[in-house]
């Protein structure tokens, strides 16, 4: 039996309920406390919720309730978060520390964690969520519309996008650093800098709002996990000044309603995502899921895609959705810079019975950063002494390779390709952040 209930230090805003992680559909955790035994009856092997019998006396009830949005067809165990608080400033103090090592140490053994959105955030969302629905409701030649061949921001179609050679059923409005023609790095043709092709005001204003908001929950975060990882105060912040944060506005079909380009019931092929971490925001259908870190699972998806990755295997967890609360995973560079200590979480989405919106938030590095792995901290984990790792990871080239693989079709990256901006990625002045 896997032994995911541990109690979590005593912390005075460590979370809203009594445990800060994962727990599966065999566990009778909320009525229970920390550490009791499986219920008699229930085979963690068979762990799936959707099959409990309702009527059953000894079956969970919240964990039930949680599991019965799990999409169709799909065969996970069931992530019951506990819900982190964040301050409002980050001081260093005593308790802060403690947090960023909580934080930490949910994400080394869960792959993600859930933090309470303010009043203030709920609110922000919502006029998001509305402005997204509102957005995707328009028909297709006026989405289709906003697109840019500067930047990659704007509208990408439901089979548009392709995850491990497979497309991808999501409909996505993708915002980047919405700069005007005149702004100097546009004018001097960097590799996806240019305006975002915003629809309307109406789309444009609750985004921003919520984005800004976002950025700033961000810098808490990594504050936070700086204060976790035991490594100088200013390690990963310094990379986030006029960081290249985008968004992911996100809608999916319901699975009987695709226009078939892609793999039946599958919204978003198993990937990990590529900067620091994701901030995300669902509705209330449910689709997410996602892998907790395996020791034997240490891949580098900077080097080598791990798109598809275990894909199909029978131990990922579904994210039910939960009302008023924010999720965060990490990416590739996080994984990059701790050494291993933090791991990109892989995950995928599932296509529902209804349709489905959500919103990802990308904290990123400035596109002009050169990221190397952090000095000391990071649980002790191995140097890297070799010589790609003295010459880090230019951030600017990372996205702008995972754009091109994504959308080889579109007209950004023709346009990248036939005005060869591509080469002035090496260039110093690109390579230095301002
Ligand atoms: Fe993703």
């Amino acid at each position: 039996m896997m032994t995911l209930n541990r109690p979590v230090a005593p912390l005075a805003r460590l979370a809203i309920g009594s445990r800060a992680m994962l727990s599966t559909a065999s566990y009778s955790p909320l009525e229970s406390g920390p550490g009791m035994s499986m219920p008699p009856g229930f085979d963690t092997k068979k762990a799936q919720l959707t099959r409990l019998s309702p009527s059953s006396p000894k079956a969970p009830s919240r964990v039930s309730s949680l599991g019965k949005t799990m999409p169709p067809g799909f065969k996970a165990h069931v992530a019951e978060l506990g819900t982190f608080v964040l301050p409002d400033r980050v001081t260093g103090s005593v308790g802060d520390r403690a947090l960023g090592k909580a934080l930490v140490d949910a994400w080394r053994r869960d792959g993600i964690i859930q933090f309470a959105m303010s009043e203030h955030q709920r609110k922000l969302w919502a006029d998001a969520y509305a402005a997204s629905r509102r957005f995707f409701k328009k028909p297709h030649a006026e989405k289709a519309a906003c697109v840019d061949s500067q930047s990659y921001a704007g509208y990408i179609a439901s089979g548009e996008e392709v995850t491990d050679g497979i497309a991808d059923y999501s409909e996505i409005f993708t915002i980047t650093k919405d700069l005007d023609m005149a702004e100097p790095r546009v004018r001097a043709k960097w590799p996806c800098h240019g305006p975002c092709p915003w629809p309307d005001i109406e789309m444009k204003e609750p985004m921003e709002r919520y984005n800004e908001n976002l950025g700033a929950e961000g810098e808490k975060l990594l504050q936070l996990t700086e204060l976790g990882l035991g490594v100088e105060p200013g390690s990963l912040t310094k990379y986030t000044r006029d960081g290249w944060h985008h968004t992911r506005v996100l809608r999916f079909p319901p699975r009987n309603a695709t226009n078939g380009k892609g793999k039946e019931g599958r919204g978003i092929g198993s990937h990990t995502d590529y900067g620091l971490f994701v901030i995300a925001a669902q509705d209330d259908v449910g689709g997410l899921f996602i892998r907790r870190p395996h020791e034997e699972e240490k891949f580098a998806n900077w080097e080598k895609s791990a798109a598809g990755l275990k894909e199909d295997a029978d131990d990922w967890y579904y994210v039910p959705p939960v009302d008023g609360v924010h999720t965060v995973i990490l990416g590739d560079m996080m994984q990059y810079l701790t050494r291993n200590y933090l791991t990109a979480t892989p995950h995928k989405v599932g296509l529902n019975t209804k349709e489905r919106f959500a919103y990802a938030y990308f904290h990123e590095p400035s596109f002009q950063a050169v990221l190397k792995p952090l000095e000391g901290g990071c649980g002790g984990m191995m140097q890297d002494k070799s010589e790609r790792a003295a010459n880090g990871i230019h951030y600017g080239t990372h996205f702008t390779n995972m754009f091109m693989r994504n959308y080889p079709d579109r007209i950004t990256t023709k346009r990248l390709v036939a005005e060869d901006r591509y080469r002035l990625l090496e260039q110093p002045e690109l390579r230095t952040m301002n």
